[in-house]
């Protein structure tokens, strides 16, 4: 297995008293999408701007493929792509005049920044509007804009921190779409930090869950989930009392972890709601019990927190910090 990123024993304290990161271990798989989930304040940034050799660790190790990050941090500069929760184009100038800006400072040979640019631009969907000046352009546009910055130097590995913050669903699902071609065309390593729990859940292949410095849980979003014992479907009944032998015939049903009845309601709980929904229905159907409703609750991400963290993640993005960002995002 090739390792993108691995990390021992990570601790990072500001000013001998803010203790960041404590104690972080991580491995991420190369030619994977990672996410680092976790609330305002958890040591996402901090851990980013580590492996990105910003700033330096106060203990431990930190590895991109292979690479110390201390000790030969400019063979990590070589192989890595960064992409700031900050703005980091040029408003005043249009999409293609910031490439070329990157194609410079990146010292991309003359006779391939034309081609290189052309297709970054035609990669992030943004060939139309290539001749605009950025100012125009909408929060998505701009992170897009950035991402094909960032893609100019085929990195193995871009670190995205917040990447889609501020930006309405359908804006979020354009940038992820778009990320997901270079991606798979390039086999780039994508690793992003959130703190929305529905893109980590939805972007990620491996979600690791940070709080307060620490790793708390590790896994894929699926995996999380049903770490915390499963899924329940609650069945309102039109018939009572309830059969005691169907009972018993769905409690035999391998899959079938708990049961438990509450007047009308019949409760179970299972590895998988979707999978087991058709064995449960044929026993009721069988046993002629009229269901007027069926509920499936699943565990979210919010669950998973709440188990290893002991709280619930903060809200999300609350409104006034999305219109804060956004008005950031057009200032420039
Ligand atoms: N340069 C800094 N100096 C002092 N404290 C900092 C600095 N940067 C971050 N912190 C503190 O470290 C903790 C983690 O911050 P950060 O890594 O930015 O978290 P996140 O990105 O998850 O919001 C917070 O308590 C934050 O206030
Ligand atoms: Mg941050």
């Amino acid at each position: 297995m090739d390792l993108a990123v691995q990390i021992n024993e990570l601790v990072k304290v500001y000013n001998g008293k803010v203790r960041a990161l404590d104690g972080v271990n991580l491995t991420v798989e190369a030619g994977k999408s990672f996410a680092l989930l976790g609330p305002n304040g958890a040591g996402k940034t901090t851990l980013m701007r580590i492996l990105t050799t910003q700033i330096k660790p106060t203990s431990g190790e930190a590895y991109v493929f292979g690479l110390n990050v201390v000790n030969e941090g400019s063979k990590v500069r070589e192989l890595i792509s960064y992409i700031p929760q900050e703005m980091s184009v040029w408003t005043d100038i249009s999409g293609y005049e910031n490439l070329l800006v990157y194609a410079k400072i990146f010292d991309i040979p003359h006779h391939e920044r034309e081609k290189l640019i052309h297709e970054a631009l035609e990669n992030m969907g943004l060939i139309k509007v290539k001749d605009d000046l950025v100012r125009t352009y909408s929060g998505g546009m701009i992170r897009r804009l950035e991402i094909a910055c960032a893609m100019l130097i085929k990195p193995r590995i871009m670190f995205l921190d917040e990447p889609t913050i501020g930006l309405d669903p359908a804006a979020r699902k354009a940038v992820w779409e778009r990320l997901n071609v270079f991606k798979n065309d390039y086999e780039v390593t994508i690793f992003f930090n959130t703190h929305y729990m529905d893109e980590a859940d939805l972007y990620a292949d491996e979600i690791a869950i940070i709080s307060q410095g620490k790793i708390v849980a590790r896994g894929t979003s699926e995996g999380l989930r049903h770490s915390l014992g499963g899924e329940l479907i609650t069945f309102t009944v039109e018939k009572t009392p309830i059969n005691a032998e169907m009972l018993e015939e769905i409690q035999k049903l391998h899959f079938v972890k708990d049961i438990s009845i509450d007047d009308t309601s019949i409760s179970i709980l299972v590895y998988n709601a979707e999978d087991s929904l058709p064995y449960i229905m044929d026993i009721l159907r069988n046993e002629k019990m009229p269901v007027s409703k069926v509920s499936i609750s699943k565990p979210t991400l919010d669950d998973v927190f709440l188990k290893h963290a002991g709280m619930r993640f903060e809200e999300k993005g609350r409104i006034s910090d999305v219109v804060h960002t956004r008005r950031m995002i057009r200032r420039g």
